[in-house]
Formats: C-alpha cells, sequence, structure tokens
C-alpha cells in the first residue's frame, strides 16, 4: 500500500513537472534583449606588411566590431555608408526567419546602401547558437569589412559542454598589399583571375612570419589547466585554410552556429564562410605556441597564397612572457597545401550530437553543377580583356547558367511587388545536358549561359540538392553557401554522383547541419532542407573570385499560410537602386 502511494506521489510529480515544463518552454521569453549599434563604413588608414592602406572599415576597425548576443535576441543595427562605394551588410548564417529584407546580399534582398545614405537592419536569433559573422556583401567590400557575431545560449540555458573559462573569437582573413576594389575591378577588366592575396591574418593581424607584422601578432592568452572556447571563422575572401595550434588537441563542439557531437583533432579544415567552434584545454608546459593556418589549395596547378599566419597561444603562467623575445614559440607542422585527404577526413567527422529530423520525403530532388567555364573571346573584344588561358575570359555557373545580378530591383524587391522582366523562373533542376562531370569535359560545355534565374519553391517544401563539382578548367572544393538557410549534409563522394550506389551512403541519422558546405575536389556533396523561410535566397560559391564569376543561382521561396509563413512587409528605409 505504501509502496503504492509513493508511486502514485511520484507519477503525480512527474506529470505535474512535465506540464509545468511543457509551458515553461511555450511561455514567451521575456528576457530576449534588443541591441543597437551603429555601423559607419568608411576609408581608414591600416598599416600592414609595411605599407599603409586606406581600407574600407567599419567605425574604423579591422576587423570589425564583434556582436555578442544571446539566442533569441534582436539585433537593430544601422549601417551609414560614409565610404566611397556601395555597400550591404550581410549576416552570414542568421536565419532571417520572414526578415529578408535584412538579409544583405545586394540585388538580392537589397539594392545596395549608396555613399552618403543609411540603412538598419533589424532581425532576431531564433533558435542559433554559437559563432557567425557578419562581413559587407557587395564587390569585394567584405575583404575588410567583417566581424564576428557571437550568439551564447539563452540566459539560464547552458553549452553543452563545460563552460569555458574564456572565450576567443579568431577571425581568419586575407590581405591585399592593395585596394581589394582595384584588384576585382582589374580582373573583370582583363578576365583572367585576379591576384592572389599577400597575407593572411588572424583578427587582422598576419603574425611573425611576415615583413613588419611581428610587433603586432595577436596573443591568446591561456592559464595552465583551463579549457577555453576558440571560435574560428574563415573570413577570407578566396581560399580554404587549414587551421591548427602547436602541440594541442582540439576538441570540436560546434561549426556555422550549431552544435555538434564532440571529436578531437589536431588540424581544422574551414572554407570561407565556414566557421567551427573548439574546446582548447591548455595541458602543456606552460610556453608560447603558435596558432597557425595557411591554405587548403586543392585546384591544380592554380596560383595561391602560400603564406602562413600565426597568433601565439600564450600560458601566462610561462616564466617567459611576452616582453621576452629570447624563447620563440613552438611551430605546428601543417598539411600540405594540397592535402585532401586531411580535409576529407576533417569535413566526414562532423555529426550532429544526436538524431535529428532529416526529411525523408523529398518533394523537390535538384542535381546542380557547380563550376568554372572560360568563355571565348568576345567578337570584337581587345587582346586586353581576354587575359584569360588561350585568349578567353574566366567565368562560372551552376547547371550551365552564370548568375547575373539584377541593377534595377532587388530580386526580393522584384518578388514581392510583381515587378516583371528582373528575372525568371527557369533556374533548371538538372544541367541541361548530361556530362561525365568531372572527367574530361568536352570544349562545348566550357560556356554557360548568363542569366538572372531563381528556382521556385513552395513553402514548406522538402528539398534535395546534389551539389556536384565539375572539371571545367579544373576541379576545386567549392564551399557552397545558402542564404536564410542551415541544411542537413547527408553525404559527399568523389567523382560523378551515382545515385544507385551513393543514396546508400546517406546519413539520415545525426547528418551535420551547416549553412556552408565543402562540396569536395572533383566530387559531390548531398544537401537537405525544409523550405520554411519565404523570400529570395542565394546560393552560392563562398569564393568570392567565383561569384565574381556568377557561380551562384537563387530559390525564390512562396509564402504559406498565414502571417507566421509570409514574409514581412519590407521597412520603410530599404534603399532604392
Ligand atoms: Cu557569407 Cu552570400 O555570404
Amino acid at each position: 500500500m505504501e509502496s503504492f502511494r509513493n508511486i502514485v506521489n511520484s507519477l503525480c510529480t512527474f506529470l505535474f513537472l512535465g506540464i509545468f515544463l511543457h509551458f515553461a518552454s511555450s511561455m514567451p521569453r521575456t528576457n530576449a534583449k534588443t541591441h543597437y549599434h551603429d555601423f559607419v563604413v568608411q576609408a581608414t588608414p591600416v598599416k600592414r606588411l609595411c605599407k599603409t592602406h586606406n581600407t574600407i572599415t567599419v567605425n574604423g576597425m579591422y576587423p570589425g566590431p564583434t556582436l555578442e548576443v544571446n539566442n533569441g535576441d534582436t539585433l537593430v543595427v544601422k549601417v551609414i555608408n560614409k565610404a566611397r562605394y556601395n555597400v550591404t551588410i550581410h549576416w552570414h548564417g542568421v536565419r532571417q526567419m520572414r526578415t529578408a529584407w535584412a538579409d544583405g546580399p545586394e540585388f538580392v534582398t537589397q539594392c545596395p546602401i549608396r555613399p552618403g545614405h543609411s540603412y538598419t537592419y533589424k532581425f532576431t536569433i531564433q533558435g542559433q547558437e554559437g559563432t557567425l559573422w557578419w562581413h559587407a556583401h557587395s564587390s569585394w567590400l567584405r575583404a575588410t569589412v567583417y566581424g564576428a557575431l557571437i550568439i551564447r545560449p539563452r540566459p539560464g540555458d547552458s553549452y553543452p559542454f563545460p563552460e569555458p573559462k574564456r572565450e576567443t573569437p579568431l577571425l581568419l582573413g586575407e590581405w591585399w598589399d592593395a585596394n581589394p576594389i582595384d584588384v576585382v575591378r582589374q580582373a573583370t577588366r582583363t578576365g583572367a583571375a585576379p591576384n592572389v592575396s599577400n597575407a593572411y591574418t588572424i583578427n587582422g593581424q598576419p603574425g611573425d612570419l611576415y615583413n613588419c607584422s611581428q610587433k603586432d601578432t595577436i596573443l591568446v592568452p591561456v592559464n595552465s589547466g583551463e579549457t577555453n572556447l576558440l571560435r574560428i571563422i574563415n573570413s577570407a575572401l578566396n581560399q580554404q585554410l587549414f587551421f591548427t595550434i602547436a602541440n594541442h588537441k582540439l576538441t570540436v563542439v560546434g561549426a556555422d552556429a550549431l552544435y555538434l557531437k564532440p571529436f578531437t583533432t589536431s588540424v581544422l579544415m574551414l572554407g570561407p564562410g565556414q566557421t567551427t567552434d573548439v574546446l582548447i584545454t591548455a595541458d602543456q608546459p606552460p610556453a608560447k605556441y603558435y596558432i597557425a593556418a595557411r591554405a587548403y589549395a586543392s585546384a591544380q596547378a592554380a596560383p595561391f597564397d602560400n603564406t602562413t599566419t600565426t597568433a601565439i597561444l600564450e600560458y601566462e603562467t610561462a616564466p617567459c612572457l611576452a616582453k621576452c623575445t629570447s624563447t620563440k614559440p613552438v611551430m605546428p607542422s601543417l598539411p600540405a597545401f594540397n592535402d585532401t585527404a586531411t580535409a576529407t577526413a576533417f569535413t566526414k567527422s562532423l555529426r550532429s550530437p544526436r538524431k535529428v529530423e532529416v526529411p525523408t520525403e523529398i518533394d523537390e530532388n535538384l542535381f546542380i553543377t557547380v563550376g568554372l567555364g572560360l568563355n571565348n573571346c568576345p567578337r570584337g573584344a581587345r587582346r586586353s580583356n581576354c587575359q584569360g588561358p588561350n585568349g578567353t575570359r574566366f567565368t562560372a555557373g551552376m547547371n550551365n547558367v552564370s548568375f547575373v545580378l539584377p541593377s534595377n530591383f532587388s530580386l526580393l524587391q522584384a518578388h514581392q511587388q510583381r515587378i516583371p522582366g528582373v528575372f525568371t523562373t527557369d533556374f533548371p533542376a538538372n544541367p541541361p545536358q548530361k556530362f561525365d562531370y568531372t572527367g574530361n569535359v568536352s570544349r562545348s560545355l566550357w560556356q554557360p549561359a548568363r542569366g538572372t534565374k531563381v528556382y521556385r519553391l513552395k513553402y514548406g517544401a522538402r528539398v534535395q540538392i546534389v551539389l556536384q563539382g565539375t572539371n571545367i578548367f579544373t576541379t576545386e572544393n567549392h564551399p557552397i553557401h545558402l542564404h536564410g538557410y542551415d541544411f542537413y549534409i547527408l553525404a559527399e563522394g568523389f567523382g560523378n554522383f551515382n545515385p544507385n550506389r551513393d543514396t546508400a551512403k546517406f546519413n539520415l541519422v545525426d547528418p551535420p547541419q551547416r549553412n556552408t558546405a565543402s562540396v569536395p575536389v572533383g566530387g559531390w556533396s548531398v544537401i537537405r532542407f525544409v523550405a520554411d523561410n519565404p523570400g529570395v535566397w542565394i546560393m552560392h560559391c563562398h569564393l568570392d573570385v567565383h561569384i565574381t564569376w556568377g557561380l551562384a543561382m537563387a530559390f525564390l521561396v512562396e509564402n504559406g499560410v498565414g502571417e507566421l509563413q509570409t514574409l514581412e512587409a519590407p521597412p520603410a528605409d530599404l534603399p532604392l537602386c
């Protein structure tokens, strides 16, 4: 009898707790904050590699300000353009539920902010935790206009790992000893590949291995025994990077503001756009250790910046502190530039923390080729405008379409206001012609057609995309980024995707979720997502050189039913073209 009553009692407590928790999670949270910021985009003298450039920055800072928020918070950022270029800011990885107007890619969700004008981005972080970042999304301005966006759990929630003692964002960047806008303009004029960068940077500093840089090398302090969180962001323009720290293991716990099943590695690979959160324990003899990054260059025989950027992990208990130059930091070894095996081992280690709900039924099954191209020199063009390989001009595309941005209206505006003639909705779901994508591709397939084509998706459509790299001109690893969404990466492989053989490799249990997929060199990735965010969303290679050439397309996601499935009205200060 007594034990029966006990059982009833505990059952009641259990039920009550269950009901309470249910209400607690559905109650509106009142502790969400709104953060207001001004971003003044302006030319600022910045000295690197012995030379000062008039660099475009935000608030005079390079990299720009770090934004720190909690999940559920709202950001209101007024961008004031005091530079001589058009600008927009993209909040890379933020889902922007129903707020596509705040996404930022120029001519996709807004017209650029003209010099002397401003625009206020307003959006709420919903259900995202970890590290994202923001960057300019206009020409090559993001070379210097970028910063970290740190999203901590809601107040009262905790990380799914022991609370780190310190947190350090590490932004990996790329520096030209020139005006990056001049670099891309020259490439567009000549049709050749743009000049490669002169340095990589960590938090804006090249580090000890470059001229005139040593005294400004970034120091990352640690205490013996502590575990710290490093938030690593590849904000480089055109280069995938390997990242490592001498003598220390890295425990990966998240990527692209989504948690991962923790695993330990000594080296990371990040494509531009990607972020990785790692825990590092200071368990080595107190000393100085280099944090280092350099290129993962997968394209055969293509020039790349082969330099190495460093920062210093410094034990505060070390007998010899920063001022003392006698002890050199320990230098790690980095993978070879073409070490695809290491890059692949890394991306294949990513798993969601637990079983996830991957859509199993598919409404839209797309197969999209991603790759370069070479246009024959246009009739009447000068030799100087056709300095690509054998007198051609570089181009790129998806499914034989080289993406062209509109110039009078943004795609989102044209969609929402039903303005005809800005885009067409005939982006092909499959390559117009099947071919041996990663084999020897016939020259007749090297010239994509230019177009502003979108692919229309019904609200709630369950979408699968096979992203297939091509060997047009060369094979290469492509970091493919989709705006407005996180997607599951079910599988990746080399060669041509073969549905009969490769479907069996799909991870439908715990695939990682990201906003940027590293499509393997000469290979493919398969991604899935549910189209639950109405708007126009660009999907592109995050190597800016490839976007410049047209390696992009856009999805138009229709409204669903009711307000919560409908794109908000455009803000009153939305820039016009
Ligand atoms: Cu970070 Cu459209 O990109």
